[in-house]
C-alpha cells in the first residue's frame, strides 16, 4: 500500500469539483493516509469546511490567523508535515497564482512552503482551460516540477462539452500511489549526470564541437529529481533550461572542465550516468586572438586528446556506485557497446543508434537498447526521451 502513513495536504480551490475533493479525500484514507485540508476563500463557497473536517478528522485550514484566538495557521508546518501536496480542484486562478508566487491565500502560502511533491488536477470551463494564459501558467508550474494531472474531456458544468474536467478522483489517487510507488528507490540517492556536447576552443571565436542538444541528460535529471534524488547536472553548452530545486547545475565548456568538475564530485554520488557528448581531441593550440584567413594559405590544426571521462570514474569507482554510460554506434553497434562497456567499468551502458529515423542528436525522441555487465540486453521501442529516462531509471535502479 503505497498511500500508507502518508502525509497529504489537499488544496482545494473555487470550482464546483470541490464537491468531487470529498470523494478524494475519503479515498486518500481508505488507502491508509493521513489527509489535511487547505482551502481557498472561493472553495468554502462550494464545499464546506465541517464537511471536510469531518472526513479527515483534521480541522480545515483557510485562514492565516484563527478568528478565536488570533493564533497563526503555519503554512509553513503544514510543508514540514506533508509528504505531498494536491491541489485538486485547482482553478484557473489558483493555477495563476501559483505560477506567479501571488501569496494571498493560505492555499498558495503552503504551496510555496512545500518541501515536497506538489500535484495538481485542473478544473474549469473550456474556453478558460485552452486559454493561452492558462496554459502558459501551468507550463509554468511544469518547469518548477509540479506535476499536472491533466483534465479531462466531457460534459462541464456549463453544459458546454470539452476539455477541463477535474480527473476523477480515483484516477488521482492511482496517480499518486504510482508516484509513491517509483520514487522512493530514489529518495535518498545523489546522482551525477552529464549532459550536451562540450566545445574545444580554436580562438576566441570559433570551436570543435558536435550536433548533441543535451536533451537525454536533461530528462534523465528531471527525472531522478521528480523522484525524489537529489542531482548535480554537469552540462556542455546547450540552450535547454532547468528549474527543479533538487538538480544542481554546473555549465561547462569543455572536456577538460568537466573531467575536473566530475571527478571532484563523483566520490560523493551514489550513481553516475554520463550521457555527455565529450569531444575526443581539442586542438593542441588556442590561439589568443581571432585567427585571420590571410594568415594561412592552407590551415592544419593538431589535435590531442582529451581526457576520458567515463574511464577515469570507471577506474576510482567503489562497489557501492553505479556508473552508467551511454555509446552512439554506426557499425558493430553491439559489439562495441559491450567492449566500451567492459572498458570503461560500466554497469550499464545504453546504446542509441543513429542508424534508426528519429533516434539521435537534437531529436525529442530517441530508440535504445540498455545492456547491463551481468549480461541482460533490453530493447525499447522509438519513444519520446522524456519518456525513456523513466525507462532508464527503472531498469538502472530497479
Ligand atoms: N565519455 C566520457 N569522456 C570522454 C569520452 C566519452 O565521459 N572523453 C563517455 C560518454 O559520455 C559516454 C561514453 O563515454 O557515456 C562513451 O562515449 P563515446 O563517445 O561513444 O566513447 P569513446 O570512448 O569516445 O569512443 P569512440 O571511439 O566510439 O568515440
Amino acid at each position: 500500500m503505497s498511500l500508507q502513513g502518508k502525509h497529504i495536504v489537499l488544496g482545494i480551490s473555487g470550482s464546483i469539483a470541490a464537491y468531487k475533493s470529498a470523494s478524494l479525500a475519503r479515498l486518500l484514507i481508505k488507502k491508509g493516509a493521513e489527509v489535511k485540508i487547505v482551502i481557498t476563500p472561493a472553495g468554502k463557497q462550494f464545499i464546506t469546511p465541517i464537511t471536510m473536517s469531518a472526513l479527515t478528522g483534521n480541522p480545515v485550514e483557510s485562514d492565516f490567523f484563527s478568528s478565536n484566538d488570533g493564533s497563526w495557521h503555519s503554512h509553513v508546518d503544514m510543508g514540514m508535515w506533508a509528504d505531498l501536496m494536491v491541489v485538486a480542484p485547482a482553478t484557473a486562478s489558483t493555477i495563476g497564482k501559483m505560477a506567479h508566487g501571488i501569496a494571498d491565500n493560505l492555499l498558495v502560502t503552503t504551496y510555496l512552503s512545500m518541501k515536497s511533491p506538489v500535484f495538481l488536477a485542473p478544473s474549469m470551463d473550456l474556453d478558460m482551460f485552452k486559454h493561452p494564459s492558462t496554459q502558459r501558467n501551468l507550463d509554468i508550474l511544469k518547469k518548477d516540477g509540479v506535476h499536472i494531472i491533466d483534465a479531462t474531456s466531457g460534459e462541464l458544468a456549463s453544459h458546454l462539452e470539452g476539455k477541463g474536467r477535474m480527473e476523477e478522483p480515483e484516477n488521482i489517487v492511482k496517480k499518486l500511489e504510482e508516484y509513491f510507488q517509483i520514487s522512493f528507490s530514489l529518495n535518498t540517492k545523489k546522482i551525477l549526470i552529464t549532459a550536451g556536447p562540450t566545445y574545444e576552443r580554436i580562438d576566441p571565436v570559433r570551436f570543435i564541437g558536435n550536433f548533441s542538444s543535451g536533451k537525454m541528460g536533461f530528462a534523465l535529471a528531471e527525472e531522478c529529481a521528480s523522484r525524489g534524488a537529489e542531482v548535480i547536472l554537469v552540462c556542455g553548452p546547450t540552450p535547454l533550461s532547468i528549474s527543479n530545486k533538487l538538480i544542481r547545475r554546473i555549465d561547462v565548456e569543455s572536456a577538460q572542465q568537466m573531467y575536473e568538475v566530475c571527478l571532484k564530485v563523483f566520490p560523493e554520488v551514489d550513481a553516475a550516468i554520463l550521457s555527455a557528448a565529450v569531444a575526443d581531441y581539442r586542438p593542441e593550440h588556442t590561439y589568443g586572438q581571432k585567427m585571420k584567413r590571410s594568415d594561412h594559405e592552407n590551415l592544419t590544426i593538431t589535435l590531442t586528446p582529451n581526457p576520458d571521462i567515463a574511464a577515469a570514474l570507471g577506474k576510482i569507482k567503489k562497489p557501492n556506485q553505479l556508473l552508467v554510460g551511454f555509446a552512439l554506434e554506426t557499425n558493430d553497434e553491439d559489439k562495441n557497446a559491450l567492449s566500451k562497456m567492459e572498458k570503461k567499468n560500466f554497469d550499464f551502458i545504453i546504446l542509441n543508434s543513429l542508424n534508426e529515423e528519429g533516434a539521435g542528436f537534437g531529436l525529442d525522441t530517441n530508440k535504445i537498447t540498455i545492456f547491463s555487465r551481468n549480461g541482460n540486453k533490453k530493447s525499447f521501442e522509438l519513444k519520446l526521451k522524456k519518456e525513456l529516462a523513466k525507462d532508464i531509471l527503472n531498469h538502472v535502479f530497479g
